[in-house]
């Protein structure tokens, strides 16, 4: 579990929203012909149903909510893994906790969008934050997000754990596979002292 710990301490969203100067992190203007991120998402199953408002590393301690465009729910699981087609997008609506209730807007999306094919893509996804009050998007072209999504290929501890370590196309939460393997209880996570739904132990983030 050491690398979402040591990710989490590099990097958080407010600071990489407080310019677009960052290295690895290219912006624009959410035009019509330009956006990546579609407005008229809210219309999309989502792809969890689990109330994600438990404190992550990398996302912070937020409510979050996640939609999955119908491409994406085509998804193909077989031995080798879980793969997303070319034109899947998620979108991960975070709201600050006790700010904002679920019928308002969000203040932030983060997105993937599946594009193997464009320069900007990391691990095949275009990895995407959107102020949604200014319509900019963000497209980290480091591997910020991309590094700690690796996780999901492993067994970790969101979802039904992916025991087997199964190839998950960097997705936390694959529709269908988003049970709980185990029932939350404090020491679910061997090695981490914390349970999959228990605050962090307040080691920074
Ligand atoms: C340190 C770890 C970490 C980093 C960094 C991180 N994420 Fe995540 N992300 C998660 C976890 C864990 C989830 C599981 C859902 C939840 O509990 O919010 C998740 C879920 C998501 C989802 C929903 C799809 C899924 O995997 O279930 C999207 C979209 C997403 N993140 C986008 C991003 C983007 C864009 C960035 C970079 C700007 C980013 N994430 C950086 C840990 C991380």
């Amino acid at each position: 579990m050491s690398r979402f710990h040591t990710a989490s301490g590099l990097v958080c969203f407010s600071i990489a929203l407080l310019g677009c100067s960052l290295a690895g992190v290219s912006c624009a203007r959410g035009g019509a012909s330009r956006a990546l991120v579609p407005d008229d998402y809210s219309a999309w199953r989502r792809s969890t149903e689990q109330e994600l408002s438990y404190t992550i590393p990398g996302h912070e301690a937020s409510a979050r909510t996640i939609f999955m465009n119908p491409a994406g729910f085509l998804f193909q699981t077989d031995a080798s893994g879980t793969e997303f087609p070319q034109g899947t997008v998620i979108i991960k609506e975070i709201r600050p906790l006790g700010q904002v209730t679920a019928a308002m807007p969000a203040p932030m999306l983060t997105v993937m969008v599946k594009a193997p094919e464009d320069e900007r893509a990391r691990g095949g996804w275009l990895w995407i934050v959107k102020d949604t009050a200014t319509a900019s998007e963000m497209v980290f072209t480091s591997d910020f997000c991309y590094r700690c999504h690796a996780n999901a290929n492993e067994a970790h501890p969101y979802a039904d754990l992916n025991p087997m370590g199964s190839f998950r196309d960097f997705v936390f939460f694959v529709p269908g596979m988003d049970t709980p393997a185990l029932p939350p209880q404090a020491d679910s996570v061997p090695g981490q002292g914390s349970g999959i739904y228990a605050e962090p132990s307040g080691d920074g983030y």
